[in-house]
Formats: structure tokens, sequence, C-alpha cells
């Protein structure tokens, strides 16, 4: 285990006395400066290996780290030097944006989740892909693009043109975020026709891109929990007409049946970690019988142990990612993931 895997305990409780969004900062500060002097690798020769092809892309091990832990691409080579086999940055959007007034996220201690209402904060596509151009890292990096909180729905498609052709130079994978609850209306993008009329025009783009590159990115769907089953199917169908690359499922939930009477219940936003983690992997099961065979699917939501990885992984999901329970658990849930999957 990584030093900084066995500091993490000690640190915690220090950490949750911190606003959970100062904590965030100052422990991805540390990180950049402990991978500066090595300290991140120290501990990985320990780590299973388990090299999984996927996508047409070769993955050092099935497990990511999700997207909005690493919104502007800051800190990459850190999280692959932490152990992670892929590392998805972003939601990343045309035009720098703030994002919510804070405070915009809360942990919820009793349940290992988290409240987010963070609003796609980020440094624009073009610092990020920047931030990219100069990665020396071994992890696979996804590049998740959305559209800036003013810009309206009708318009939507513009603005995931736009950071897919920005990106594309830079990026292993490409995933289309139209499932975050904290940029209004972007939800309503997983209606059946206004889905067809967007990732028909991504896909066309993409296929532009691959002639032009000569290399082919695969471009993958992030879905919400929040689906009924008709959805769900209309979304499959849609999804194997326009021969989607993959589908992360899922993001976060606006569901707040788990957290009930909690004090903390009534905070918009969307809910991850431990009460997300039986709806998403029913989502995952919903896909995987509806989805043509050779699209995979990314599992995420609720993974705070090895054993929930591989329940992921049973319900079908090729490759998983992690974020709330990394701050419940800390990094030796790096370790004891990349254990239970060997
Ligand atoms: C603070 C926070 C910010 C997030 N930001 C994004 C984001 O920008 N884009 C995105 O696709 N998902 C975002 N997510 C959702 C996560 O990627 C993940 O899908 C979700 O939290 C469920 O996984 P978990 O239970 O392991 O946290 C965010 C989650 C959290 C907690």
């Amino acid at each position: 285990m990584s030093l900084v895997a066995s500091l993490y305990p000690a640190l915690k409780p220090w950490l949750f006395k911190m606003d959970a969004e100062r904590a965030h900062e100052w422990t991805t500060r540390m990180m950049r400066i402990a991978n500066g002097f090595g300290l991140l690798t120290a501990g990985q020769g320990s780590l299973p290996q388990t090299p999984v092809q996927c996508l047409g892309l070769n993955f050092p091990n099935a497990l990511g780290l999700a997207a909005g832990m690493d919104k502007s691409a800051s800190a990459v080579t850190a999280w692959s030097a932490l152990g992670f086999g892929f590392v998805e940055v972003g939601t990343l959007t045309p035009r720098p944006q703030p994002g919510n007034p804070k405070p915009r996220l809360f942990r919820l201690p009793e349940h290992e989740a988290l409240i987010n209402r963070m609003g796609f904060n980020n440094v624009g596509i073009h610092a990020a892909v920047k931030r990219l151009e100069k990665r020396r890292c071994k992890a696979v990096v996804g590049v998740n693009i959305g559209k800036n909180f003013d810009t309206p729905n009708e318009a939507a498609v513009n603005d995931y043109l736009y950071c897919l052709k920005v990106a594309y130079p830079v990026a292993d994978y490409i995933a289309v975020n139209i499932s975050s609850p904290n940029t209004k209306g972007l939800r309503d993008l997983q209606a059946e026709e206004s889905i067809r009329q967007l990732l028909g025009a991504l896909k066309k783009e993409q296929a532009n891109l691959q002639k032009d590159t000569g290399k082919k990115v695969p471009m993958l769907v992030k879905i919400a929990p929040d689906l009924e089953a008709a959805q769900i199917e209309a979304l499959a169908r849609v999804f194997n007409e326009l021969a989607v690359d993959g589908v992360i499922a899922t993001n976060t939930t606006i569901n707040r049946a788990a957290i009930s009477g909690h004090s903390l219940e009534k905070e918009a936003g969307g809910l991850s970690g431990a009460p997300v983690k039986v709806r998403s992997t029913q989502v995952i099961s919903a896909f995987r019988e509806l989805l043509r065979e050779q699209t995979p699917i990314i599992g995420v939501g609720g993974i705070l142990s090895g054993a929930d990885a591989q329940e992921k992984l049973q319900a079908g999901a090729a490759l998983v990612q992690v974020y709330s329970g990394l701050v419940y658990r800390g990094p030796g849930l790096v370790k004891d993931v990349l254990t239970a999957i060997a």
C-alpha cells in the first residue's frame, strides 16, 4: 500500500472537520505534491494488475476514477500513480464556468453518501486539453463533456460538438454527460427524440474526426439512475440504433428515499455513495440485457469495497469507477477493488 493510502485513516477525521469542498481541494493539492516526490507510486508493486481490453483500448486495470473528482484535469498523473487504470476528467464545457454558489457539496457520513450541486465548475475544454496534451501516465484518460449552464437545450448539441472536436485529439474516450441533475434541463436530453438527435449529430462528427485524424476515439453516454423501465428501453434502442460505443451507468440520484429523515435530505443536488449502489446495479443489469453484446458498460455508483465492484461486474459492467467511496475509504479502496477483481 502506498504511504498516502496508509496515512488516510489518520487524516480522515481531520479532513471531515473541514468543509467538504475545501477538503477535496486540499487532498488534490497534496496528492500532486506527493506524486511529485514519487510517494504515490511507492506502494504500487503491491497492487494486482489485471489488464482489460475494452472499447478498443488497453486498460492497465478495470478500475477508474469517476467524473467530477478531477473536473479540470489537474492531477491525472497523480491519479494514475495511485493505481487507477483509467481517469475520467470533467465534466468540461466549451467555456470555463464557476458552477453554483457554495456550499454545494455535503457529506452524509451516516449513509456513506454525498450530496452535490457543483454545477459543472471547470476551467473550460481548451484549458483542460492543454493540460492533457502534456500528460505522461499509464492510465487511459476519458474526457467527459457537457454544456454550459446558460446554453439552452435547443442549442446543447453545439456545445457537445464543440467539446468533442476540441477534446478528440487528446482523449482516449469521450463521455457524453446527459445525466447531471445540477444543470437545469440537462437530463431532459435523455428523452428518446432529444437523445437520438444529439447522439446522431455526435456520431456523425465522430466519424468525420476519425477520417481526419486516422484514430477512432470511442464515445460513451453517461446516464442517470432515475429512469423508468420504458425510458431505459427507449435509450437502449437509440444506443443500439446509433451504435454508441459504450454506456456509463450511473450518475448521482435525485431520489431521497434512502436518506429519508436525514437533516440534509432536502439539499438540492445529486446523491451518491452507498444509497445509489443498488439502483445503479439494477440499471446496469437492465442495460446489459438490452444493449448489443459488443457495447460495454462502465459501472459506477456506490462502490465502497471490492465486493461492491464485483457486484457491478457480475451485473454486466466491463469496467468500474469510484468517486464517493474514495472520500469514505481513501486510496486504500484502490487496492481493495483491484485485489477483489484480480
Ligand atoms: C462532488 C461530485 C461531483 C460530480 N461531478 C460530476 C461531473 O462533473 N460529471 C459527471 O458525469 N459525474 C459527476 N459526478 C458523478 C460521479 O461521477 C458518479 O457517477 C456518482 O457520484 C456515483 O458514483 P459514486 O457513488 O462512486 O460517487 C459527481 C459526483 C460527485 C460526488
